[in-house]
């Protein structure tokens, strides 16, 4: 076979990855393969794939002669709607995306190459973590990638997709990164999976219960959004990219809006009840002086009690951080001051300007968790009508 011809033969191969009965499985579990994903993020034509014949050296466990090319990731750069971004893609049909040692090198060149040319890095996760059978060169992989995620931090936007049960590492890592998106049944983060969780501790669980995308978008905070499926999961990574810029310091990307926002007044004065014990919505408030009534919201299903939101005003990017009313009687907790504090770190390392709504009772004293159910406590209500509340509610 002529050099070029074997070099075909390979390109084939490497698209169709580790075979048609393993992306049938994927496909059938409801998840799109790492190609798929890719095709279907960048815009047409536009993807560069980098290292695409990179193999592992690995010969211990049985790994000797198991070489594919790429071992298990896609990584390159290509346009999202016009801007530059890079991104890596993790294939589950080999090897279940597991990272290795060159796996994690090719992860980790990327990372740097995303630094230096100051664009988004978005990886598309989908992996069993550490590669067992390459042990101590697995760790040391990540260890590589959590540099570069730090290294990276507040410079450029790091947006994690998590699209299937992704454990340990593959979850250490996204932890780092600005941004969490999850798939509802399909995507998990967790240390381990619930096979090994029964072998070790007997514990019989989920993978939804111990890791799924309610979980950790509801009730942990790991997670920032969720989507019903792969398609509109990107698309709300396709969104978030529109607000932010390509690297702190550089200019916001602005959009054409329907309409220039102007508050409507006599809307706002229906909203706002007359009395200050009782409780209003502030989505209404958010979505009466923004472009088109449109808002982007990491953190929608948790820590309700206060909202931290993208929009645009005059078609230019803004953060919005606001108590609301009508939970908790809009008083701050730990998980309230933790949502509205790593909102406001990434709005200020990227530059964009904040606009806070004010009208909260205070610090909730009560141990609040037992109180999230509660709604319609009246805006500027103090401390002790809450906690009357809570008393007769028997919290
Ligand atoms: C090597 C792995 C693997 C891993 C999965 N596979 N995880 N191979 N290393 N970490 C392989 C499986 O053997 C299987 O191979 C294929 O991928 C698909 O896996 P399944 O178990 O059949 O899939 P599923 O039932 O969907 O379960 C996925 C899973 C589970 C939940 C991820 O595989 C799991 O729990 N894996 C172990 C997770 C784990 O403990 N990882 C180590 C984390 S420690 P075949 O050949 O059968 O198709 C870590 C340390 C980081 O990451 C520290 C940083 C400093």
């Amino acid at each position: 076979m002529s050099k070029y011809a074997d070099l075909q033969a390979r390109r084939e191969k490497l698209m169709l990855g580790s075979g048609i009965d393993k992306i049938e499985a994927q496909h059938q579990k409801g998840k799109l393969t790492a190609r798929e994903r890719v095709a279907y993020f960048f815009d047409e034509g536009t993807f560069v794939e980098l290292n695409a014949y990179v193999q592992h050296r690995c010969t211990d466990l049985g790994m000797e002669g198991t070489q594919m090319d790429g071992d298990g990731v896609i990584t390159g750069y290509g346009l999202v709607e016009g801007r530059r971004v890079f991104a890596f893609a993790q294939d589950f049909t080999y090897r279940g995306g597991s990272l290795g040692e060159m796996h994690a090198m090719k992860i980790s060149e990327l990372q740097k190459k995303a630094l230096k040319a100051r664009c988004p890095i978005v990886g598309l996760l989908d992996s069993g973590g550490a590669r067992i059978q390459e042990g101590i060169h697995s760790q040391a992989g990540y260890a590589r990638i959590f540099f570069q995620n730090t290294m990276a931090s507040g410079i450029i936007p790091q947006i994690s997709v998590i699209m299937g049960p992704c454990a340990g590492g593959a979850t250490y890592s996204p932890a780092l990164t600005d941004y969490i998106f999850m798939v509802e049944g399909t995507s998990q983060m967790f240390l381990t999976g619930p096979d090994v969780v029964v072998t070790v501790t007997g514990e019989q669980v989920t993978a939804e219960e111990l890791g799924g995308a309610v979980a950790h978008t509801s009730k942990s905070g790991v997670a920032h959004f969720r989507a019903p499926d792969e398609y509109a999961c990107l698309d709300k990574v396709k969104g978030l990219l529109s607000y932010l810029p390509s690297s702190a310091g550089d200019a916001l990307p602005t959009a054409v809006t329907m309409g220039v926002a102007t508050a409507d007044v006599e809307r706002l004065n229906e909203i706002m009840p007359d009395h200050p014990n009782k409780a209003y919505d502030m989505y209404e408030v958010i979505r009466s002086i923004v472009d088109d009534g449109v808002i982007l919201e990491p953190h929608e299903h948790w820590a309700k009690n206060i909202i931290t939101c993208y929009a645009r005003i005059d078609g230019r990017p803004v953060g919005i951080v606001a108590n609301q009313p009508n939970v908790l009687a809009g008083c701050m907790n730990i998980d309230s001051s933790t949502k509205a504090t790593r909102f406001v770190r990434t709005c200020d390392a990227f530059g964009i300007p904040l606009i806070t709504f004010v009208d909260t009772s205070g610090f909730c004293r009560v141990w609040d968790r037992s109180m999230a159910g509660l709604s319609g406590m009246g805006p500027g209500c103090c401390m002790l009508t809450a906690r009357r509340r809570c008393r007769r509610l028997r919290l």
